[in-house]
């Protein structure tokens, strides 16, 4: 969010309720909670929308998305490249699945616009390490199992950094 406010987009964030305050403070102009209404049903059209809790679909999200607006979504699954495929194919609207990667240049782009100010939330190392061994044992913030992709259990490691 951010990011995509320092680029000047206006944002719409969505979020549970004990969040609301913190999307606002990083940015949103309006926000929306998820838990007391349903941002689908919304009366607005967005250049982007960047659905990073893959919460909806491309069809469900289509009739928020401006003419030539994007579809972004972090959970790459063949639905989503096939819906993807068929929208370049038919439309001016487009789906993205979105996978993170990350390089030495990035981190380092990163770095920059967070010495520059742009990004302002910073974590501490003791405040990150919780999150993140969790995480790398397979749970979600909510404590829910992740990881399990195609009937096997994949097991990540944290960054060397960070054991
Ligand atoms: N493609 C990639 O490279 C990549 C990388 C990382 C993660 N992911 C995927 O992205 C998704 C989110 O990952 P995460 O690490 O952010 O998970 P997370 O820590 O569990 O956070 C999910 C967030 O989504 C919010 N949320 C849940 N349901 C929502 C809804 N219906 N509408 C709007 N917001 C909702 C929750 O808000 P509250 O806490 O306020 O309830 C929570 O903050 C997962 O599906 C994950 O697999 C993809």
């Amino acid at each position: 969010m951010q990011l995509a406010r320092s680029i000047g987009a206006r944002i719409t964030g969505v979020c549970g309720t004990a969040n609301i305050e913190y999307v606002r403070s990083i940015g949103a102009e309006r926000v929306i909670d998820y838990k007391a209404g349903d941002w689908l049903q919304l009366d607005q059209r967005f250049d982007v929308i960047f659905d990073a809790a893959a919460a909806a679909s491309f069809a469900q999200a289509r009739p928020l998305l401006a003419p030539r607006g994007i579809y972004i979504n972090t959970m790459p699954r063949p639905a989503l490249y096939w819906a993807a495929a068929v929208a370049r194919a038919t439309s001016p609207q487009r789906c993205v699945p979105f996978l993170l990667k990350t390089d030495a240049a990035l981190l380092q782009r990163l770095a920059k616009l967070a010495a520059d100010g742009v990004i302002v939330r910073t974590f501490t190392r003791s405040s990150a390490l919780p999150g993140w061994r969790r995480r790398s044992a397979g749970c979600n913030r909510r404590g829910a199992r992740q990881g399990v992709r195609a009937g096997r259990v994949l097991k990540r490691r944290p960054a060397r950094g960070l054991r």
